[in-house]
Protein backbone atom coordinates (compact mmCIF):
# COMPACT_ATOMS: atom_id res chain seq x y z
CA UNK A 1 0.00 0.00 0.00
CA UNK A 2 1.27 3.54 -0.80
CA UNK A 3 -0.23 6.75 1.33
CA UNK A 4 -0.43 9.53 -0.58
CA UNK A 5 -2.33 12.24 1.78
CA UNK A 6 -5.37 11.32 2.36
CA UNK A 7 -5.43 8.50 -0.82
CA UNK A 8 -4.07 5.37 -0.34
CA UNK A 9 -2.92 3.07 -3.68
CA UNK A 10 -3.83 -1.10 -2.75
CA UNK A 11 -2.58 -2.94 -4.55
CA UNK A 12 0.42 -0.59 -5.53
CA UNK A 13 0.02 -1.03 -8.92
CA UNK A 14 -0.55 1.69 -11.05
CA UNK A 15 -1.26 1.53 -14.82
CA UNK A 16 1.55 3.62 -16.16
CA UNK A 17 -0.22 6.97 -18.42
CA UNK A 18 -0.09 6.28 -21.99
CA UNK A 19 -1.02 8.91 -24.35
CA UNK A 20 -3.65 7.49 -26.88
CA UNK A 21 -4.10 4.14 -24.91
CA UNK A 22 -5.59 5.00 -21.43
CA UNK A 23 -8.39 6.84 -21.63
CA UNK A 24 -10.96 7.20 -19.69
CA UNK A 25 -12.43 3.41 -20.57
CA UNK A 26 -9.37 2.15 -20.44
CA UNK A 27 -8.08 3.55 -17.05
CA UNK A 28 -11.89 2.18 -15.37
CA UNK A 29 -11.11 -1.73 -16.85
CA UNK A 30 -7.84 -1.62 -15.26
CA UNK A 31 -8.61 -0.35 -11.99
CA UNK A 32 -11.87 -2.67 -11.89
CA UNK A 33 -9.45 -5.83 -12.53
CA UNK A 34 -6.80 -5.10 -10.13
CA UNK A 35 -4.37 -1.71 -10.95
CA UNK A 36 -4.30 0.35 -7.84
CA UNK A 37 -4.42 3.88 -9.48
CA UNK A 38 -4.67 4.74 -13.20
CA UNK A 39 -3.19 8.46 -13.81
CA UNK A 40 -4.66 9.87 -16.93
CA UNK A 41 -2.53 10.58 -20.22
CA UNK A 42 -1.06 13.56 -20.18
CA UNK A 43 -2.82 16.89 -20.69
CA UNK A 44 -1.27 19.99 -22.62
CA UNK A 45 -0.43 22.56 -19.88
CA UNK A 46 -1.38 25.30 -22.65
CA UNK A 47 -4.59 27.08 -21.81
CA UNK A 48 -4.97 27.73 -25.43
CA UNK A 49 -5.21 23.78 -26.15
CA UNK A 50 -7.64 23.35 -23.63
CA UNK A 51 -10.88 23.32 -25.74
CA UNK A 52 -9.63 20.83 -28.62
CA UNK A 53 -11.69 17.89 -28.36
CA UNK A 54 -8.67 15.66 -27.48
CA UNK A 55 -7.87 17.52 -24.65
CA UNK A 56 -11.61 17.72 -23.44
CA UNK A 57 -11.67 13.85 -23.43
CA UNK A 58 -8.66 13.87 -21.42
CA UNK A 59 -10.28 15.48 -19.17
CA UNK A 60 -13.40 13.92 -18.53
CA UNK A 61 -13.28 11.70 -15.46
CA UNK A 62 -17.01 11.00 -14.91
CA UNK A 63 -17.52 7.97 -13.26
CA UNK A 64 -14.08 7.07 -12.47
CA UNK A 65 -13.39 6.17 -9.19
CA UNK A 66 -10.99 8.01 -7.08
CA UNK A 67 -8.44 9.45 -7.02
CA UNK A 68 -8.32 11.15 -9.86
CA UNK A 69 -4.40 11.77 -11.25
CA UNK A 70 -4.10 14.27 -14.01
CA UNK A 71 -0.74 13.84 -15.73
CA UNK A 72 0.77 17.63 -17.07
CA UNK A 73 3.69 18.30 -19.35
CA UNK A 74 4.60 21.68 -20.54
CA UNK A 75 8.47 23.58 -19.80
CA UNK A 76 7.37 26.74 -18.45
CA UNK A 77 7.14 27.05 -14.45
CA UNK A 78 4.08 29.34 -14.24
CA UNK A 79 1.89 27.93 -17.47
CA UNK A 80 2.39 24.37 -15.35
CA UNK A 81 1.38 26.05 -11.79
CA UNK A 82 -1.37 27.49 -13.75
CA UNK A 83 -2.69 24.06 -15.44
CA UNK A 84 -2.45 22.45 -12.05
CA UNK A 85 -4.94 24.91 -10.17
CA UNK A 86 -6.99 24.67 -12.95
CA UNK A 87 -7.30 20.92 -12.92
CA UNK A 88 -7.40 20.83 -9.42
CA UNK A 89 -10.82 23.18 -10.06
CA UNK A 90 -12.09 20.73 -12.07
CA UNK A 91 -11.45 17.38 -10.47
CA UNK A 92 -8.40 16.48 -10.05
CA UNK A 93 -7.20 14.73 -6.44
CA UNK A 94 -3.89 14.76 -7.79
CA UNK A 95 -1.36 16.32 -10.06
CA UNK A 96 1.44 14.22 -12.10
CA UNK A 97 4.47 16.09 -13.63
CA UNK A 98 5.32 14.24 -16.87
CA UNK A 99 9.27 14.89 -17.16
CA UNK A 100 9.31 11.60 -18.71
CA UNK A 101 8.20 11.67 -22.29
CA UNK A 102 11.43 11.24 -24.61
CA UNK A 103 9.62 13.35 -27.36
CA UNK A 104 11.79 16.43 -28.11
CA UNK A 105 8.29 18.41 -28.43
CA UNK A 106 5.67 17.60 -26.15
CA UNK A 107 2.64 20.02 -26.95
CA UNK A 108 5.11 21.93 -29.48
CA UNK A 109 7.81 23.08 -26.52
CA UNK A 110 10.73 21.04 -24.59
CA UNK A 111 8.91 19.10 -22.44
CA UNK A 112 9.07 15.49 -21.33
CA UNK A 113 12.67 14.34 -20.67
CA UNK A 114 13.89 17.31 -22.32
CA UNK A 115 13.76 18.97 -19.14
CA UNK A 116 16.22 16.64 -17.23
CA UNK A 117 18.81 18.44 -18.69
CA UNK A 118 18.13 21.71 -16.50
CA UNK A 119 18.30 21.03 -13.13
CA UNK A 120 17.68 24.29 -12.04
CA UNK A 121 14.29 24.77 -13.83
CA UNK A 122 13.50 21.20 -12.83
CA UNK A 123 13.42 22.56 -9.40
CA UNK A 124 11.90 26.11 -10.24
CA UNK A 125 8.84 23.69 -12.20
CA UNK A 126 8.64 21.25 -9.40
CA UNK A 127 8.41 23.81 -6.33
CA UNK A 128 6.44 26.18 -8.10
CA UNK A 129 3.48 23.64 -9.13
CA UNK A 130 3.56 22.29 -5.44
CA UNK A 131 3.15 25.57 -4.34
CA UNK A 132 0.47 26.37 -6.10
CA UNK A 133 -2.13 23.90 -5.64
CA UNK A 134 -3.41 21.99 -2.13
CA UNK A 135 -3.57 18.40 -3.45
CA UNK A 136 -0.31 16.54 -3.94
CA UNK A 137 1.94 16.90 -6.67
CA UNK A 138 3.83 13.37 -7.94
CA UNK A 139 6.23 13.30 -10.50
CA UNK A 140 7.27 10.63 -13.25
CA UNK A 141 10.61 11.01 -15.36
CA UNK A 142 13.08 8.82 -16.63
CA UNK A 143 16.56 8.20 -15.20
CA UNK A 144 17.96 10.57 -17.58
CA UNK A 145 18.90 12.65 -20.60
CA UNK A 146 21.33 9.45 -21.72
CA UNK A 147 23.76 7.06 -20.16
CA UNK A 148 26.66 9.25 -19.23
CA UNK A 149 24.65 11.67 -17.27
CA UNK A 150 21.91 9.71 -15.75
CA UNK A 151 21.06 12.02 -12.97
CA UNK A 152 17.81 10.61 -11.65
CA UNK A 153 19.28 10.95 -7.79
CA UNK A 154 19.52 14.67 -7.92
CA UNK A 155 16.38 14.75 -9.95
CA UNK A 156 14.61 12.79 -7.13
CA UNK A 157 15.96 14.94 -4.25
CA UNK A 158 15.36 18.19 -6.69
CA UNK A 159 11.91 16.49 -5.78
CA UNK A 160 11.71 15.71 -2.64
CA UNK A 161 13.13 19.14 -1.13
CA UNK A 162 10.49 20.50 -3.44
CA UNK A 163 7.16 19.09 -2.03
CA UNK A 164 7.02 15.91 -4.52
CA UNK A 165 4.80 13.55 -3.11
CA UNK A 166 5.62 10.76 -4.80
CA UNK A 167 8.46 9.76 -7.90
CA UNK A 168 7.57 7.28 -10.67
CA UNK A 169 10.92 6.45 -12.70
CA UNK A 170 11.29 4.44 -15.94
CA UNK A 171 14.61 2.76 -16.05
CA UNK A 172 15.37 3.80 -19.21
CA UNK A 173 17.09 7.15 -20.29
CA UNK A 174 15.72 9.57 -22.84
CA UNK A 175 17.73 9.20 -25.99
CA UNK A 176 16.84 5.25 -24.88
CA UNK A 177 13.43 5.89 -26.73
CA UNK A 178 12.25 2.42 -26.05
CA UNK A 179 15.00 0.85 -27.33
CA UNK A 180 16.84 -1.85 -25.29
CA UNK A 181 16.11 -3.08 -21.62
CA UNK A 182 15.33 -1.25 -19.04
CA UNK A 183 17.73 -1.07 -15.80
CA UNK A 184 16.51 -0.87 -12.29
CA UNK A 185 20.49 -0.32 -10.94
CA UNK A 186 19.39 3.63 -11.10
CA UNK A 187 15.99 2.89 -9.46
CA UNK A 188 17.78 1.05 -6.29
CA UNK A 189 20.16 4.10 -5.93
CA UNK A 190 17.19 6.34 -5.76
CA UNK A 191 16.04 4.39 -3.50
CA UNK A 192 18.79 4.89 -0.93
CA UNK A 193 18.39 8.62 -1.67
CA UNK A 194 14.64 9.45 -0.84
CA UNK A 195 12.19 8.60 1.57
CA UNK A 196 9.04 9.69 -0.27
CA UNK A 197 7.26 6.72 -2.39
CA UNK A 198 8.94 5.39 -4.98
CA UNK A 199 7.54 3.76 -8.11
CA UNK A 200 9.41 1.61 -10.19
CA UNK A 201 8.46 0.93 -13.89
CA UNK A 202 9.58 -0.10 -17.31
CA UNK A 203 9.51 -3.35 -19.09
CA UNK A 204 7.52 -5.16 -16.35
CA UNK A 205 5.38 -8.05 -18.11
CA UNK A 206 5.13 -10.80 -15.99
CA UNK A 207 4.34 -11.22 -11.96
CA UNK A 208 8.07 -12.67 -11.82
CA UNK A 209 9.14 -9.63 -13.58
CA UNK A 210 7.36 -8.05 -11.00
CA UNK A 211 8.41 -9.54 -7.89
CA UNK A 212 12.37 -8.98 -8.78
CA UNK A 213 12.26 -5.87 -10.02
CA UNK A 214 10.38 -4.82 -6.36
CA UNK A 215 13.08 -6.94 -4.82
CA UNK A 216 15.88 -5.38 -6.76
CA UNK A 217 14.82 -1.95 -6.26
CA UNK A 218 13.28 -1.80 -3.20
CA UNK A 219 10.58 0.22 -4.71
CA UNK A 220 7.16 0.98 -2.93
CA UNK A 221 5.60 0.10 -5.75
CA UNK A 222 5.14 -0.75 -9.52
CA UNK A 223 4.19 1.01 -12.81
CA UNK A 224 2.77 -1.49 -16.02
CA UNK A 225 2.55 0.39 -18.89
CA UNK A 226 2.82 -1.57 -22.62
CA UNK A 227 2.39 -5.17 -20.93
CA UNK A 228 -1.89 -4.10 -19.97
CA UNK A 229 -2.25 -3.29 -23.18
CA UNK A 230 -4.75 -6.27 -24.30
CA UNK A 231 -3.78 -7.75 -21.07
CA UNK A 232 -5.48 -5.91 -18.54
CA UNK A 233 -5.71 -8.86 -15.98
CA UNK A 234 -2.19 -8.44 -15.68
CA UNK A 235 -3.10 -5.98 -12.39
CA UNK A 236 -4.86 -9.07 -10.60
CA UNK A 237 -2.29 -11.57 -11.61
CA UNK A 238 0.54 -9.61 -10.83
CA UNK A 239 -1.08 -8.25 -7.31
CA UNK A 240 -1.83 -12.25 -6.31
CA UNK A 241 1.59 -13.37 -7.20
CA UNK A 242 2.83 -10.82 -4.89
CA UNK A 243 0.74 -11.45 -2.32
CA UNK A 244 1.05 -15.14 -2.14
CA UNK A 245 3.66 -16.21 -4.34
CA UNK A 246 2.13 -18.00 -6.24
CA UNK A 247 -0.35 -17.96 -9.71
CA UNK A 248 -3.41 -16.62 -10.68
CA UNK A 249 -5.19 -18.56 -13.39
CA UNK A 250 -5.26 -16.54 -16.65
CA UNK A 251 -8.77 -15.34 -17.47
CA UNK A 252 -10.90 -18.18 -19.18
CA UNK A 253 -12.48 -17.70 -22.55
CA UNK A 254 -15.79 -16.38 -21.58
CA UNK A 255 -14.27 -13.92 -19.44
CA UNK A 256 -11.78 -12.33 -22.16
CA UNK A 257 -15.22 -12.31 -24.86
CA UNK A 258 -17.16 -10.30 -21.91
CA UNK A 259 -14.54 -8.30 -20.80
CA UNK A 260 -13.25 -7.38 -24.41
CA UNK A 261 -17.33 -6.74 -25.61
CA UNK A 262 -17.10 -4.04 -22.10
CA UNK A 263 -14.23 -2.25 -23.49
CA UNK A 264 -15.90 -2.13 -27.19
CA UNK A 265 -18.98 -0.79 -25.14
CA UNK A 266 -17.04 1.81 -23.12
CA UNK A 267 -15.26 3.00 -26.25
CA UNK A 268 -18.39 3.60 -28.48
CA UNK A 269 -19.85 5.61 -25.80
CA UNK A 270 -16.96 7.35 -24.68
CA UNK A 271 -15.71 8.42 -28.66
CA UNK A 272 -19.01 8.24 -30.08
CA UNK A 273 -20.36 6.04 -33.15
CA UNK A 274 -17.26 7.41 -35.74
CA UNK A 275 -14.39 7.32 -33.61
CA UNK A 276 -15.50 4.45 -31.26
CA UNK A 277 -14.89 1.50 -33.63
CA UNK A 278 -12.21 3.25 -35.43
CA UNK A 279 -10.30 3.45 -31.71
CA UNK A 280 -11.20 0.24 -30.75
CA UNK A 281 -9.08 -1.52 -33.45
CA UNK A 282 -5.66 -0.87 -31.83
CA UNK A 283 -6.75 -2.48 -28.59
CA UNK A 284 -8.57 -5.27 -30.59
CA UNK A 285 -5.33 -5.97 -32.35
CA UNK A 286 -3.98 -6.02 -28.74
CA UNK A 287 -6.41 -8.62 -27.23
CA UNK A 288 -5.55 -10.67 -29.95
CA UNK A 289 -1.90 -10.48 -30.48
CA UNK A 290 -0.85 -13.57 -29.36
CA UNK A 291 -3.98 -15.78 -31.45
CA UNK A 292 -2.73 -17.56 -34.48
CA UNK A 293 -6.53 -16.82 -36.24
CA UNK A 294 -6.25 -13.42 -35.91
CA UNK A 295 -4.67 -12.93 -39.14
CA UNK A 296 -7.36 -14.72 -40.86
CA UNK A 297 -9.98 -12.18 -39.47
CA UNK A 298 -8.22 -8.79 -39.75
CA UNK A 299 -8.74 -7.45 -42.86
CA UNK A 300 -12.79 -7.99 -42.51
CA UNK A 301 -12.58 -6.85 -39.03
CA UNK A 302 -10.60 -3.73 -39.60
CA UNK A 303 -13.15 -2.51 -42.00
CA UNK A 304 -16.30 -2.28 -40.39
CA UNK A 305 -17.52 0.75 -39.14
CA UNK A 306 -20.41 0.56 -37.41
CA UNK A 307 -20.14 -0.42 -33.62
CA UNK A 308 -22.68 -2.85 -34.10
CA UNK A 309 -21.35 -5.19 -36.35
CA UNK A 310 -17.86 -4.86 -35.05
CA UNK A 311 -19.12 -6.11 -31.78
CA UNK A 312 -21.02 -8.68 -33.36
CA UNK A 313 -17.96 -9.68 -35.25
CA UNK A 314 -15.53 -9.63 -32.27
CA UNK A 315 -18.35 -11.62 -30.16
CA UNK A 316 -19.03 -14.07 -32.87
CA UNK A 317 -15.25 -14.84 -33.47
CA UNK A 318 -14.31 -15.56 -29.22
CA UNK A 319 -17.64 -17.75 -28.99
CA UNK A 320 -16.27 -19.49 -32.15
CA UNK A 321 -12.93 -19.99 -30.58
CA UNK A 322 -14.57 -21.35 -27.60
CA UNK A 323 -16.37 -23.75 -29.83
CA UNK A 324 -12.98 -25.00 -31.39
CA UNK A 325 -11.39 -25.40 -28.28
CA UNK A 326 -13.87 -27.35 -26.70
CA UNK A 327 -14.07 -29.42 -29.56
CA UNK A 328 -9.98 -30.26 -29.36
C1 LIG B 1 2.15 4.76 -26.53
C2 LIG B 1 2.80 5.29 -25.30
C3 LIG B 1 2.40 6.53 -24.78
C4 LIG B 1 2.99 7.04 -23.63
N1 LIG B 1 2.52 8.23 -23.10
C5 LIG B 1 2.99 8.67 -21.91
C6 LIG B 1 2.42 9.81 -21.26
O1 LIG B 1 1.46 10.43 -21.75
N2 LIG B 1 2.95 10.20 -20.08
C7 LIG B 1 4.01 9.53 -19.49
O2 LIG B 1 4.45 9.93 -18.41
N3 LIG B 1 4.55 8.44 -20.07
C8 LIG B 1 4.07 7.99 -21.24
N4 LIG B 1 4.56 6.83 -21.78
C9 LIG B 1 5.60 6.07 -21.04
C10 LIG B 1 4.95 5.00 -20.13
O3 LIG B 1 4.21 5.61 -19.09
C11 LIG B 1 6.03 4.09 -19.49
O4 LIG B 1 6.89 4.90 -18.73
C12 LIG B 1 6.84 3.31 -20.52
O5 LIG B 1 6.01 2.73 -21.51
C13 LIG B 1 7.65 2.18 -19.84
O6 LIG B 1 6.83 1.29 -19.17
P1 LIG B 1 6.41 -0.16 -19.80
O7 LIG B 1 7.68 -0.85 -20.18
O8 LIG B 1 5.67 -0.86 -18.69
O9 LIG B 1 5.56 0.13 -21.00
C14 LIG B 1 4.02 6.32 -22.95
C15 LIG B 1 4.42 5.09 -23.48
C16 LIG B 1 3.83 4.56 -24.63
C17 LIG B 1 4.28 3.21 -25.14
Amino acid sequence: MIRLGKHTFTPPLALAPMAGVTDRPFRQLCRKLGAGWTPSEMVTSQASLRNSRKTRLRMDHRGEPGPIIVQIAGADPAQLAEAAQFNAEHGADIIDINMGCPAKKVCNVAAGSALLSDEPLVSRILTTVVNAVDIPVTLKTRTGPSADTRNAVRIAQLAEDSGIQMFALHGRTRDQLYKGHAEYDTIASVRRAIDIPLVANGDIDSPERARQVLDHTGADGLMIGRAAQGNPWIFREVAHFLETGKHLAPPNPDEVRLTLLEHLTALYEFYGEVMGPRIARKHIGWYFKTRSDFKRHKKTLFAIECPQQQYNAIDAILRNTQHEELAA
